[in-house]
């Protein structure tokens, strides 16, 4: 089932989520709706706090060499920890909660992540690349912060301005 996608400033995505404690079918449940609703949204990366569940739970389905999105790709992080990183990258980031607007945002280049997956079996990887920066964002998101939060004060005020803007013409047109 498609949910509904909490946007800024909705004050939900400033909550910090909890560790998912019982995985179970409920959880399945929130994990295969926030994939539908990730694809819906044509997003690679959904945290469950942006369908207003304040889990630490979190889907990124990258896309593959031919730009291609596969389910087979679809990767699952339940209760997921960064316990070492390294290096820098810059990349362009979206979100699905702050539709529209793209940013160059510095992340470590690599990590490794400790994580369980929905059966409730404990992982640890390592990720460089994108696959490292989604999963910083949407770590980030399960601690209740967004990647806006990364701009410089300059870029900031003028992102606050603009979505301001946006909000009322939105609001005008109905
Ligand atoms: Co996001």
């Amino acid at each position: 089932m498609v949910r509904e996608i909490l946007t800024y400033p909705n004050p939900k995505l400033r909550e910090a989520s909890k560790d998912v404690k019982h995985f179970d079918e409920s959880l399945h449940t929130l994990l295969d709706d926030m994939y539908e609703t990730m694809l819906y949204k044509n997003g690679v990366g959904l945290a469950a706090i942006q369908v207003g569940v304040a889990l630490n739970a979190l889907v990124i389905n990258p896309l593959n060499e031919e730009g291609e999105q596969n389910k087979e790709d679809l990767l699952e992080f339940i209760n997921p920890q960064i316990i070492e990183s390294d290096g820098i990258i810059t990349f362009q980031e979206g979100c699905l909660s702050v539709p529209s607007v793209y940013e160059e945002i510095e992340r470590f280049q690599k990590v490794k992540v400790k994580f369980f997956d929905r059966f409730g079996k404990e992982h640890a990887e390592i990720y460089k690349d994108f696959m490292a920066v989604a999963l910083q964002h949407e770590i980030d998101h399960l601690r209740g912060h967004l990647f806006i939060e990364k701009l410089t004060y300059l870029k900031r005020k003028k992102f606050e301005k603009e979505w301001k803007k946006r909000i009322k013409e939105k609001a005008a047109t109905l």
